[in-house]
């Protein structure tokens, strides 16, 4: 099954088993002004996982576009993008553990097709401090689950990532405890981290193996939770069923929820039986544009290709849902990814303007799923090709500045010369200048802020200047 494929079934699976499909939230939240981006498919369902009735009942699916802008510097692996659609259902105090592991386990294995024997599972170990239990609830239903397949299904303590790094994983092990780092979700990351008053729960995350000769051996041993590469994450199952108060204790929440979350390029990916999220049918195309407008291949420019491609992509869906490239908040993270696809480009050799190639070629790829990009298609490639055509005036100019100072140590009054003369986005320009083996001072950001708040306060000076000269100006 292609990336599109595997989001139809999903959603149909799931509706089939009594959920209402709903529609995605849009990609800059509303009313919640906590985060610039919905980063997952739970944030705006959050009331309703506190216990108000959601109109379209107690079981929903979606696919939710996602944007992790924190997630930036680490794209140009396998596997990170800074866009990318979650896969979600929700349980409001309806079915629980057994109802989701099996649904989803029956989906990757029957539905997609995945072997089983590929799949590993991870469960949360408890906290006694907090007094939340381990969960061997979940760990006993996916033992039955390895075991109606007649795979192995033992159980492993891992406890942290650093101790999993050093052990690994032994011969007929399939299920894995870890500690609230790494099997507890709340918007904060780890039970540590959980935000007061946020619902969050224990998880059981679901991994796909792609095999020992994918381990980085310099992240240690492969499990689950290494960063090594063997196994990717492709599900997060959360059993939200506490909140914590501003003691920072967890009380139990009236109702359990599931929150499901799964990664469609990722689960694509496993499909595909390659660890190269961007060979999927959703990204591939993009790759193959740039190979035919640049004439070089993927194998000999991958990082570049692959960053060039998620920018681009996620930059096309924040146009569609309105953000448009600006100098703060949302439109600076879109800006900031097309500049550095542009930059990017110039380093495969591409100097001439190719967002009016590359974007519709995006657009394509969704039209059918999401209407909303079909009708602002043109729209949409005019937005992005204006800011191409803006900063490839400029671009030149700052780059060439740069180069100038080949062998000296930059700074903050420096990085804000190229932004405000050049546009350059302050971290485009500290990364092209380490790219040129450039220092850049420690203090750069400070020195930057303070040169910026300089600006300001000359600006406001002259602001209030030019009121009190026209006629009338301040006389009231
Ligand atoms: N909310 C969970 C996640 O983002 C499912 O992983």
């Amino acid at each position: 099954m292609d990336a599109h494929e595997i989001r139809n079934s999903y959603l149909a699976f799931l509706e089939k088993n009594g959920h209402t499909v709903i529609d995605r939230a849009p990609l800059v939240p509303r009313g919640d002004t906590s985060t610039l981006f919905n980063g997952s498919g739970m944030q705006s369902l959050l009331p309703f996982l506190l216990g108000e009735e959601h109109p379209a009942g107690k079981r929903l699916v979606d696919s939710q576009p996602c944007v992790r802008a924190q997630d930036i510097d680490d794209v140009g692996d396998n596997r990170h993008t800074t866009f990318f659609e979650m896969l979600g259902n929700w349980s409001l105090g309806d079915y629980f553990k057994e109802t989701q592991i099996r649904q989803f386990f029956t989906f990757l294995v029957d539905v997609v097709g995945l072997d089983p024997e590929n799949v590993y599972v991870t469960c949360f170990i408890g906290d006694p401090a907090n007094g939340i239990p381990r969960d061997d609830e979940a760990a006993g239903i996916w033992q039955q689950v390895f075991a109606e397949r007649g795979i192995s299904n033992g159980i492993a303590e891992i406890g942290s990532q650093a101790d999993g790094d050093a052990r690994g994983v032994k011969p007929g092990e399939r299920i894995f405890f870890y500690d609230g780092g790494e099997n507890w979700w709340s918007r904060g990351g780890s039970l540590e981290g959980t935000p007061i008053g946020d619902p969050c729960g224990p998880d059981s995350e679901v991994f796909y193996d792609f095999g020992a000769d994918k381990q980085d051996a310099s992240y240690g041993l492969a499990h689950p939770a290494s960063d090594g590469g063997q196994f990717m994450e492709i599900g997060n199952q959360v059993f939200m069923q506490y909140r914590r108060l501003e003691d920072g204790s967890f009380e139990e929440l009236a109702r359990r929820n599931v929150d499901f979350g799964g990664g469609l390029e990722r689960i694509a990916a496993a499909s595909l039986g390659s660890d190269d999220v961007f060979r999927i049918s959703l990204l591939w195309p993009i790759i193959e544009s740039l190979q035919a407008l640049t004439r070089r291949r993927y194998e000999d420019e991958t990082a570049a290709m692959r960053i060039i491609a998620d920018h681009l992509r996620g930059a096309t869906f924040l146009a569609v849902d309105g953000v448009r490239p600006s100098n703060k908040e949302q439109g600076y993270v879109m800006r900031r990814l097309l500049r550095r696809a542009i930059r990017l480009a110039l380093s495969l050799g591409l100097s001439e303007n190719f967002f009016s190639v590359v974007v519709p070629v995006i657009a394509d790829l969704y039209a059918d799923d999401y209407p909303e990009v079909a009708a602002q298609r043109d729209e949409v490639i005019a937005v992005l090709v204006k800011e191409e055509n803006a900063f490839r005036r400029t671009l030149d100019g700052g780059l060439q500045t740069l180069a100038d100072w080949e062998g000296e140590i930059i700074t903050g009054q420096d990085v804000f010369r190229l932004s405000d003369t050049y546009g350059f986005p302050k971290e485009l320009s500290v990364e092209e200048a380490r790219r040129l083996g450039i220092t850049v001072s420690d203090d750069w950001e400070d020195a930057f802020a303070a040169s910026l708040e300089e600006q300001r306060a000359r600006s406001r000076g002259a602001t209030r200047l030019g009121a009190a000269g026209l006629p009338g100006g301040g006389a009231s």
